[in-house]
């Protein structure tokens, strides 16, 4: 314990030493921490997303807001880019913690004894809370969600006829219909089905002063319409 002690910056007459000490109170806190997380898992019965569904275009796939920074850090790394945010950032990052040890070998404690390891820590919490509020800004769009019926072949064929008869002045989809609105050609890879849905329910989310009206369709033409639109990407 001599050796510890004799660390430079150490004010500890005392010190535990890592190994076993630490490492035993660590491990007893790890396994009491399972043991919660299990004994909530039990108590509040926390449910199972539905099984995938393939023909579910409505379905927006986001990681829990914990992982949102990762998602949102993802997006810019584009392409063959995106090896260094899935592979290369995360091992630099388990590096850096694995070495921070032999890298740190200062034995001060307290904020204020280690400016640079502070400031490096309240930066990177900074950089994940800013990509998470990024994340969450950014997603507005397609926030929206509703329980729709599954995508059928019939509906689709429906779909384009109402689109035909009550959508084509304005739009146009495939080169055929009007020039006063967006084109919809790709409507189904910018949008999902919930947001076509909640357009043709209230226009004016796209844009308050929009000269789309309230369509009068019932549930089911909504339904056919969104359906033959979402595969439109
Ligand atoms: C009178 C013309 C008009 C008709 C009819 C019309 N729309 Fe629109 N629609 C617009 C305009 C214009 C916009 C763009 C919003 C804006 O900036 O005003 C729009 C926006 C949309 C958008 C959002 C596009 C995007 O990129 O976010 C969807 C989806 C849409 N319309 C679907 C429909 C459907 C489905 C119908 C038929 C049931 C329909 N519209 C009928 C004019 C029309």
């Amino acid at each position: 314990m001599s050796g510890i002690s004799s660390l430079p910056g150490s004010t500890d007459k005392n010190p535990t030493p890592f190994y076993p000490d630490h490492l035993f109170v660590e491990g007893v806190a790890a396994i009491a921490v399972f043991l919660v997380i299990v004994l909530i898992a039990f108590v509040w019965q926390v449910p199972l997303e539905e099984m995938a569904d393939p023909g579910d275009t409505a379905y927006v796939p986001r990681p829990e807001w914990y992982f949102l920074f990762y998602f949102q850090l993802l997006k810019y790394f584009e392409g063959s880019l995106a090896v260094v945010a899935i592979v290369v950032l995360p091992a630099l990052t388990l590096a850096l913690l694995v070495l921070l040890p032999f890298l740190d070998r200062s034995a001060a404690t307290g904020i204020r004894k280690r400016p640079l390891t502070a400031a490096l820590a309240l930066a990177s919490v900074l950089c994940i809370a800013a990509l998470t509020a990024l994340s969450v800004l950014e997603d507005e769009s397609h926030l929206y969600t509703m329980d729709l019926p599954p995508v059928t072949d019939e509906q689709i064929a429906a779909g384009e006829e109402i689109f035909g008869r009550f959508c084509q002045i304005c739009h146009s989809v495939d080169g055929k219909g009007g020039f006063m609105a967006p084109d919809l050609t790709q409507i189904g890879a910018r949008a999902n089905r919930a947001y076509i849905e909640q357009v043709i329910i209230d226009p004016q989310i796209v844009n308050q002063a929009t000269i789309m009206s309230v369509i009068p369709l019932s549930d089911a033409e909504r339904h056919e319409v969104s359906a033959y639109l979402s595969r439109k990407k």
